[in-house]
């Protein structure tokens, strides 16, 4: 069974709280006990990591090696400037997918560069939390290919 990992950045964990408007009135509690639902679907486990420190969330990448299949990464904010995020995602070699609920395309010059997207195998934005199941169906058929 596949195992994949899902992690979100800074400030997710106020969602449902957080500017409902643009990120949705779903708690990240709430969005993964449906993604829970899902995995269970389609056949493959999911771990739930998130945190508001960059170090952090690159232990939890290096820590994934040997242990998780396949991950999926909102980076929140880290997505438009932390390259350290970046070369720790590029250094584990885990097909990993990013995640965005809003389309970030539309919103802040600032929020147009993703500097961890290209090392990402996609990157999925604008589709609020139905986007953590899209890649989560993605990463799936990723792992199905290789
Ligand atoms: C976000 C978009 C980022 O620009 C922002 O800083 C976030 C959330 C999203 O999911 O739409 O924290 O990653």
């Amino acid at each position: 069974m596949n195992k994949i990992l899902l992690v979100n950045g800074p400030n997710l964990n106020m969602l449902g709280m957080r500017e409902p408007g643009i990120y949705g009135s779903d708690s990240l509690e709430k969005i993964n006990a449906q993604l829970l639902k899902k995995a269970d679907e389609l056949g493959c486990s999911i771990e739930f990591f998130q945190s508001n420190c960059e170090g952090e969330i690159i232990d939890k990448l290096h820590d994934s090696v040997g242990c998780v299949d396949g991950i999926i990464i909102n980076p929140g904010a880290y997505t438009h400037y932390s390259i350290a995020i970046r070369d720790a995602i590029a250094a584990i070699k885990i097909p990993t997918i990013e995640v965005h609920l809003s389309n970030v395309y539309k919103r802040e010059q600032f929020r147009h560069t993703s500097v961890t997207a290209p090392v990402c195998v996609g990157q999925i934005a604008g589709f609020g939390k139905l986007g953590y199941e899209l890649a989560l169906r993605a990463v799936v058929e990723v792992l199905k290919g290789e």
